[in-house]
């Protein structure tokens, strides 16, 4: 490795040889004659292309059997990248080894919890334990990077794909093997293991590390803290996985590596862990297309994935210029919407948008997913929009580089995630996911920009920190928390909140006792309803409405799934339930301490009931709500020099939102005055120069 070379989430440089926004997507020419890769790259010219990754796919054209290499086929096509003015992220190949290589080592093979082999003839890697693959994994990216390292075309490492898809819990034999000395290098001895885990229940306890299974298939419910270890460690072994790669691309190259996230949809990775890892963050992002509103799941995704880049600039490695092919009904991008999809992004952070993929392919299990030349050719609706999208970047140049700031910080603990996943909880519907979603979508109505943060990460920055579902809170994060609030921050946690350590095992003291100091409450039981049940909630403070989005004084909120008896301990009740379990009990709380606030909602609230809640917590942070219309986004991004907003129209009526004097239209410079109209379903993209 380079000595000038600063690897890992302080790198703070873009890609070698592009100052500029990224355009493109995964290109995988293999399928095609080299006479249309003439063709591409014209149309790449044409489209304002820069950037494509390749190779992801090709471990069997470089190794067609093992310890033979061929490298003619991506010479060739680098070269011509190269001559077009194309960069390229070059992949590693190790998502698909050969099926020569499963029929050599046939213990490689993932196997699933019930001891199904998986074959291959599909994708997705062998188990990233098996000593065979690592050692083939290690020599294919060795000798990609010793030829290309120095290629003009390559600008970045494209390691693997979406580690962790298609599969991410691996029961193989290399895994049980594995499993024990990853537990032994953690807990150092059975007894601490034996301590953590509990094991004495149920009489688990062991005397030897080789006894230690795999939490596959079990008579009953398995230990959870074995399985939320088991979570960690198959996190873990896929990212040796790619430290192992990357730095064996080291030895030969100063080029920046990433390997592309799937923020969300991937619930077996720990992306803040990840994020420690790469010198690029990067993400895939498709919508869901059975929801109307997916453009928040997006937005949803792509605050995470900047969060996880730690405010820096970040790449959408792949998203869809229309369908997808993998979900039940494919529905097609209505005309415009892949631009308010990109605006979304780049308002959120992202400095490079590519998709998958170039060429749409005309075999294979993707061939009806949509691509940036659709089947239909180049006389089509996508493909216009397509170069368009490539002007509009070009146009929008000037802000690359710039930040996307939040005051507002979900709080996001993958660890806390697997952990509320296990089995036997008071009830099924306490979701931590759907609850961050829920959050979520409320800051998102309200126009507020939302980073997520790890509970024990410095906080300081943020107005207002909100815990949807923190079930997997350690004492030292609920300690960072308190402190939080003692500075002058506001909390807001919600149910099901501050009850494990980081082995699952219940705070002694009660029930959120690690949160008691700055919420000022205990929990004597908890009360989860039954499906379906509601419960009545009676607000006590009976605010002034102070927004469109005010409902009317005395309004009553609806609960569900869950409540508590709440005990106080110096915080005040802010509404109590009128029926349920506990009619007169407290439902929600607010407790001073120090400079700041902490709030505690015992009870689930839909997006639409949250709003009362969220204006007063709100005013305690000194935060202000949007006032745009719901369906009307808009994101501002921060450079020295400008601020950056980007508004994006979701609904079918035009908007004219006030900006302050002196904005210019990004895409053809002109004036924009009092009134910024967004066109129904349109985007706007402003820029304003800040003076000192
Ligand atoms: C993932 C993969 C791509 C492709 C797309 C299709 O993101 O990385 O190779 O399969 O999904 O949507």
């Amino acid at each position: 490795m380079s000595s000038h070379f600063v690897p890992g989430p302080t790198y703070d440089g873009w890609l070698p040889g592009l100052d500029s926004l990224c355009y493109g997507g995964d290109y995988n020419p293999e399928h095609w004659s080299e006479e249309v890769w003439h063709e591409d790259v014209t149309l790449m010219r044409e489209a304002g292309v820069n950037l494509v990754s390749v190779g992801m796919w090709n471990w069997v054209l470089l190794e067609p059997r093992e310890g033979e290499f061929d490298f003619s086929y991506l010479d060739r096509l680098l070269d011509l990248l190269n001559e077009n003015g194309v960069k390229v992220a070059l992949g590693t190949p190790t998502a698909v080894p050969p099926a020569w290589f499963f029929r050599a080592y046939p213990d490689s093979r993932v196997v699933n919890s019930t001891g199904t082999v998986m074959a291959p003839g599909s994708r997705g890697m062998a188990a990233p334990t098996s000593p065979d693959y690592r050692r083939l994994a290690k020599r294919i990216a060795t000798k990609l990077a010793e030829r290309y390292a120095n290629h003009p075309a390559v600008a970045l490492w494209h390691i693997h794909n979406e580690y962790g898809a298609p599969v991410n819990w691996d029961f193989s034999v290399h895994a049980q093997r594995a499993f024990p000395k990853w537990l032994a290098t953690k807990y150092g001895t059975l007894d601490a293991l034996n301590h953590a885990w509990g094991t004495t229940f149920w009489g688990q306890v062991y005397m030897e590390w080789d006894e230690i299974c795999l939490p596959s298939a079990t008579p009953t419910v398995v230990n959870p803290a074995q399985k939320l270890d088991f979570a960690r460690f198959c996190d873990a072994m896929l990212r040796e996985c790619y430290v192992m790669e990357r730095d064996a691309i080291r030895e030969f190259s100063d080029l920046p590596a990433t390997t592309n996230f799937m923020a969300i949809a991937c619930p077996g990775t720990d992306l803040f862990a990840w994020g420690k890892e790469v010198d690029i963050v990067s993400n895939d992002h498709y919508l869901w297309a059975a929801d109307p509103r997916n453009y928040i799941g997006l937005a949803m995704a792509a605050d995470l994935t900047r969060s996880v880049a730690g405010g820096k600039p970040w790449m959408l490695l792949e998203h869809s210029t229309s369908a997808v092919n993998w979900q039940e009904r494919n529905v097609a991008k209505q005309p415009g919407e892949e631009l308010r999809n990109a605006a979304s992004h780049l308002g959120r952070g992202a400095d490079a948008i590519m998709f998958f993929q170039w060429r749409a392919s005309l075999s294979g299990a993707e061939k009806f997913h949509s691509a940036m030349v659709p089947h239909a050719g180049t006389d089509s609706r996508v493909w216009r929009e397509v170069v368009e999208l490539g002007k509009t970047l070009t146009a929008l140049e000037p802000m690359r580089g710039s930040r996307t700031e939040a005051k507002v910080a979900l709080l996001w603990d993958q660890e806390s995630l697997w952990a509320q996943g296990t089995q036997w909880h008071p009830t099924v519907d306490a979701q931590g996911l759907e609850r961050m979603q829920t959050f979520y979508e409320r800051l998102w109505r309200d126009g507020i920009t939302t980073d997520f943060a790890h509970p024990g990460q410095d906080l300081t920055k943020y107005k207002l920190v909100i815990a949807p579902a923190s079930y997997l809170l350690t004492k030292e994060s609920a300690a960072n928390l308190t402190e939080y609030v003692r500075g002058g921050g506001t909390l807001l946690v919600s149910y099901f909140s501050g009850i494990v350590d980081e082995h699952d095992r219940i705070h002694a003291g009660g029930f959120m006792s690690p949160l008691r100091e700055v919420l000022g409450v205990w929990i004597e039981e908890f009360l989860p309803l039954r499906a379906g049940d509601t419960l009545r909630i009676l607000d006590l403070e009976r605010p002034e409405p102070k927004a469109a989005t005010s409902r009317p004084a005395d309004f009553v909120l609806t609960g569900t799934v869950w409540a508590d008896h709440l005990r106080l301990d110096g915080a005040q009740v802010q509404a109590t339930y009128a029926d349920g379990p506990l009619p007169g009990g407290a439902a929600i709380t607010r407790n001073e301490l120090g400079e700041g606030k902490g709030w505690y909602l015992s009870t689930q609230l839909c997006v639409d009931d949250l709003a009362p809640l969220m204006e007063r917590v709100y005013v305690d942070s000194g935060l202000w709500t949007s006032g745009l219309p719901d369906g009307v986004e808009m994101i501002r991004r921060i450079a020295d020099d400008a601020l950056y907003t980007i508004a994006i129209n979701h609904t079918d009526m035009p908007f004219s939102m006030m900006v302050a004097d002196g904005h210019v239209d990004l895409l053809d410079n002109t004036p924009v005055g009092a009134g910024l109209l967004i066109p129904a379903k349109g985007v706007r993209m402003v820029r304003k120069p800040l003076t000192d």
